[in-house]
Order: C-alpha cells, then sequence, then structure tokens
C-alpha cells in the first residue's frame, strides 16, 4: 500500500474507533497516535518520500493526525461524562461534618477579661514597644543611675554597638511602666490608662518563672486621686474577677516609681482562705503591685506635682490565669500543646 492509500484508509476508519472504558482508550491510542502508533508510523515512512513529492502527501497526514486527535479527545470527554454519571451524588441533605473551632489563649481570654473590668470605670487601653531604652523604663521612673534595681528586675540588655562607641542602652522592657512613662510624656491630665503587654526577665525557666511573662498596668492621674481611691479601684476589681466574696489585703511594700507603696493579696480563690498549696497555707495570695505615683515621675514627665497625684498598678496575667483556671506550671503557656489549649474557650 502506498502512503496516500494508507492515509485513505486510516480516515475511513477512523469514526469506527470506539473505546468502553478507560483501558481501552489507552490501547487505542497506543495502537495510533504513540511511538510505535500507525500514524506516528506513517511520518517515519514520510521521512523517506523524494522532496518533491513531500507536499502532496504532507497536508493530508497532518490533517489525519488532528482528525484522530480530536477523535480521542471526544472519547475521553465521553467516559468522563459515563463516569460521572456512574458515581453517585453527594447527599444535599446529609449533615455537614462539624467545623473544629479553635480555642482562645487563656492569657488572652484573662487579659480581655481584666480590661473589660477597667474599662467599665473609665479605663482605656494604650500600648507601647517592647524593645525600649533605658529612659523610658528606669529613669523616667526614679531608677537612679546605677540603681541595682536594674539588676533585680534581672533586665536582657541588647548589646548593638554603633561603630566605636560603648553599646546603647537599648533594652527588652521588664515592665509595662514604660508605656506609662510614653503615655505621661504625651497627655495631658487626667490620665486614665491600661497598659497590657509582654514583658522580659532574665530568670531560669521553670513551673514557677519564665524569662518573658504579660502584664497590664494601670495608671490614673488628676486632681485629689488619693489613696483611697486606689484601694476601693482593686477592690473593686478582686471582686469583679473572683467573686463578691473575695477580699483584698495591702502590704507596705517599695518601688522606686511608687511613694507609698504596697502589694496587694487577695483571699486564696482555690482553698476560700482556709489554707492550701497554692497560698502556702496562708490563705492570701499576691496578685499586684501598687502605690501613689512618686512625685518625680511625674516631675520627670512634665506633670505638676503639686496640682496632680495619680496611682499605679501592675499585675501578671499568668499568676491571674493560674488562680483563674488552675494552672500550676506557666511552661504550659508557651509550649503550644493543643491538649491544654482546647480546654478553653472557643473562638
Ligand atoms: N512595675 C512593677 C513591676 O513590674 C509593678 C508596679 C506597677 C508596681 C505600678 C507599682 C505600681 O513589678
Amino acid at each position: 500500500m502506498t502512503i496516500q492509500e494508507k492515509i485513505a484508509a486510516l480516515q475511513q476508519q477512523v469514526n469506527d474507533i470506539k473505546a468502553q472504558n478507560a483501558a481501552e482508550l489507552e490501547a487505542l491510542r497506543i495502537k495510533y497516535l504513540a511511538k510505535k502508533g500507525e500514524i506516528t508510523q506513517l511520518y517515519e515512512e514520510f521521512r523517506a518520500i523524494p522532496k518533491e513529492e513531500k507536499a502532496a502527501i504532507g497536508a493530508p497526514l497532518n490533517q489525519l493526525k488532528q482528525l484522530y486527535e480530536s477523535r480521542f479527545r471526544e472519547m475521553k470527554d465521553q467516559l468522563g461524562a459515563a463516569v460521572a454519571a456512574a458515581t453517585p451524588r453527594e447527599d444535599l441533605t446529609r449533615t455537614p461534618d462539624p467545623l473544629e473551632l479553635g480555642t482562645r489563649h487563656p492569657l488572652s481570654l484573662v487579659r480581655e477579661e481584666i480590661i473589660d473590668i477597667f474599662s467599665r470605670i473609665g479605663f482605656t487601653v494604650a500600648d507601647g514597644p517592647e524593645v525600649e531604652d533605658d529612659k523610658h523604663v528606669f529613669s523616667l521612673l526614679n531608677f537612679a543611675p546605677e540603681h541595682p534595681a536594674r539588676d533585680m528586675q534581672d533586665t536582657f540588655f541588647i548589646e548593638k554597638t554603633e561603630g566605636e562607641q560603648k553599646p546603647t542602652d537599648v533594652l527588652l522592657r521588664t515592665h509595662t511602666s514604660s508605656v506609662q512613662t510614653r503615655v505621661m510624656l504625651n497627655q495631658k491630665p487626667p490620665i486614665r490608662v491600661l497598659c497590657p503587654g509582654r514583658v522580659y526577665r532574665n530568670e531560669a525557666i521553670s513551673a514557677r518563672a519564665h524569662c518573658f511573662f504579660h502584664q497590664i498596668e494601670g495608671l490614673y492621674i488628676d486632681k485629689n486621686v488619693s489613696f483611697a481611691d486606689l484601694r476601693e479601684v482593686l477592690l473593686y476589681f478582686a471582686k469583679e474577677m473572683f467573686g463578691e466574696d473575695t477580699k483584698i489585703r495591702l502590704r507596705p511594700s517599695y518601688f522606686p516609681f511608687t511613694e507609698p507603696s504596697a502589694e496587694m493579696d487577695i483571699s486564696c480563690d482555690i482553698c476560700g482562705g482556709k489554707g492550701c498549696s497554692f497560698c502556702k497555707g496562708t490563705g492570701w495570695v499576691e496578685i499586684l503591685g501598687c502605690g501613689m505615683v512618686d512625685p518625680n515621675v511625674l516631675e520627670a514627665c512634665g506633670i505638676d506635682s503639686k496640682v496632680y497625684t495619680g496611682y499605679a498598678f501592675g499585675l501578671g496575667v499568668e499568676r491571674i490565669t493560674n488562680l483563674k483556671y488552675r494552672v500550676k506550671d506557666l511552661r504550659l503557656f508557651s509550649e503550644n500543646d493543643v491538649r491544654f489549649l482546647r480546654q478553653f474557650k472557643s473562638c
């Protein structure tokens, strides 16, 4: 048979080829279009044809190939439609798979609860950087130069050298009082802010201490603010957070930026004041530090201490969360173990 006859014969056959399934279709593809297939072989033959005859044969040969290719596409589509028709449809009345919701981190839940309690009495939230400088974290807060309190708070200093100069005073904030200094420098009293955020201290990591934790500090500056106002607000907070029966007690303490200063205990929420391992048998647990803003701090931040007075307080969110949810090991808060996290309220 000449090549022209072969082309004509294959043209005739094209509509007779049929495939019942994918395997048959593939077998036919191999028979005609694969490397050793009949049409591909015609191209081999075509190469040997004298030049002057090529033009007359090339065009019908290409058409033949296209004809087969489109026939194969057609068969493939038909088979696909048949398969889809044979597959059972999705049952649209079926109850959907439950959507798995994430849960809120316990520290976020508690932070929001605390902010909510204080916002009901007029506090707003202020934000500030975690990478701070000595001025905002210590100097403006009445820490004398070389004051050992800088070590007391186990500061992480960031060794950033500029050229030949000594390391600069860049550090990770050890408390969010640094946000309070920023607010005092930028706003005029009355000031009533909460400063929530992460703080860093160079402590060995254990069940009871971590190198970072979360604080919420509060600051109120106005005319005639007294220690009695501070006590009332803290009592309100303790009752809202831990229940109406909660008692508070204030013990004298020392902070460079407040005078007088105090630490506040609440009656142990776990044993109800009878004494347990959490409160070490005392019936009281310490939850925050507080005091009247030292006039030196007000003056350093440009606030007239003869006209204005104020109070400040600072608490650790982890500590409140431990009490509220009975979490015994601080490390759980940062390990991201979903078995722990799933126990809290969903989003
Ligand atoms: N800044 C203190 C600390 O981190 C807490 C505090 C804030 C104490 C405000 C008194 C007043 O320990």
